[in-house]
């Protein structure tokens, strides 16, 4: 499919010494920037200067009724020269022209920033088998970058979050191959690895609501999925707690102990490379220390959450403490679903449900099910 890139644009060409002022009189009369097309590039032409001008009959008009009596010139049409530092407002703006209109609507409408990393999704665009669409999401990709003056990378998603540590495949789509990244969320800054560590920004709003949440000095936290430590940093960022961070993948690990470095900390973070499972271990030091000991517990792993509840009640004072649960849950009733399969766990545990303090859905994650959360005050039953 041929797309045409050349293309015929109006001119307001005036003799060159009347350029400041036409600037400065449609500066203050009409919004200048809705008028000049900053796509195509002002040409000098001998005593002359052109300016590209938006289309739109509105606009010409507006052109001619305020301009006409004050300032010599004439509207012209001619092919207009792309301006390379023109930076674009929408990922459409930007690739229109270079792919065929009747893609445009297969665009993913969303897409991740990460640091100088964006990663995007094509579902709908993968369905082509157009020999061309490669060379589409490369210029889509390459839009990206158009777009957003911090990326520099652009990855594509090619699985699902996978595996004990939740990574996913990434192919490269434009710029350089560079998958660690400093990115920062709610005044903290993470070093991370999209390539061999999880993070996803979708959950700036639960950090931030959780990180915000009433807690207590000297609460003893346990972050048992803890990843490179968005919760446990942000947590610690804000109030003088102890938290006990833990992670099974030794690159989160890795990046979680130099983020807490990163970040100017009110809290005390003690990272751990270790599979949660094994504090239920009685030789296991750690948890004897930790035993009967933590006022709150962060649970984020979505899809398995429930098999470590057993952890969480090992850990969390008998007293009681706030569970922070998050769980893929089936539609429909996803959340009660999630609280009925709480409670059963727990009443086997000998531990209960004493309030429900939150609950909601935090995304969508598949056409069956939603990722949602539960905040919970949990505690052993007498
Ligand atoms: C969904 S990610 C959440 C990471 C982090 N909380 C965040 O929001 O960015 C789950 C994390 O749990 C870790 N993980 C999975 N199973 C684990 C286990 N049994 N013990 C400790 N960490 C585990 C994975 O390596 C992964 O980093």
């Amino acid at each position: 499919m041929e797309i045409n890139n050349k293309k015929e644009i109006t001119y307001i060409k005036l003799k060159k010494k009347d350029g400041q002022h036409f600037i400065d009189f449609i500066k203050k009369n009409l919004k200048a920037t809705l008028i000049i097309n900053h796509k195509f590039k002002i040409l000098h032409e001998n005593d002359y200067i052109l300016y590209p001008i938006i289309k739109g009959q509105s606009i010409l008009d507006k052109i001619k009724t305020v301009i006409d009596k004050e300032i010599n010139f004439e509207m012209i049409s001619k092919e207009g020269i792309p301006n390379e530092n023109y930076k674009y407002k929408t990922l459409q703006e930007a690739v229109k022209g270079k792919i065929p209109d009747e893609y445009l609507d297969l665009i993913p409408k969303s897409y991740d920033i990460i640091g100088h990393i964006a990663v995007i999704e094509f579902d709908k665009f993968n369905q082509l088998y157009d020999k061309e669409y490669h060379d589409y999401k490369d210029k889509i990709a390459n839009a990206i970058i158009d777009v957003n003056n911090n990326v520099k990378t652009v990855y594509e998603k090619k699985s699902e979050i996978k595996g004990k540590y939740r990574l996913r495949e990434l192919t490269l789509l434009n710029g350089e191959d560079k998958s660690e990244t400093i990115h920062k969320e709610n005044d903290c800054f993470f070093r991370l690895d999209i390539k061999n560590i999880y993070f996803s920004p979708r959950l700036v709003f639960e950090r931030r609501r959780i990180a915000s949440s009433e807690i207590q000095e000297d609460e003893i936290i346990l972050d048992m999925f803890a990843g490179v430590g968005t919760f446990s940093i942000q947590i610690a960022k804000n109030k003088n707690v102890k938290i006990y961070a833990f992670d099974v993948n030794p690159n989160a690990y890795r990046y979680l102990k130099d983020n807490i470095k990163l970040n100017k900390l009110n809290g005390e973070i003690f990272p751990n490379n270790i599979d949660v499972k094994n504090l239920l271990e009685p030789t296991n030091q750690l948890s004897k220390s930790l035993y009967n000991k933590a006022d709150r517990i962060i649970m984020n792993l979505p899809e398995s959450s429930i098999n470590f509840i057993d952890v969480a009640c090992f850990l969390m004072k008998e007293s009681g403490g706030i569970l922070h649960f998050y769980q893929f849950s089936e539609k429909p009733n996803p959340i009660e679903k999630t609280l009925k399969f709480l409670e059963e766990e727990l009443t086997l545990l000998n531990w209960e449900i004493e309030s429900i303090i939150f609950s909601k859905i935090v995304k969508h994650y598949s056409p069956k099910s939603e990722l949602i959360v539960v905040d919970l005050k949990i505690k052993a039953s007498k």
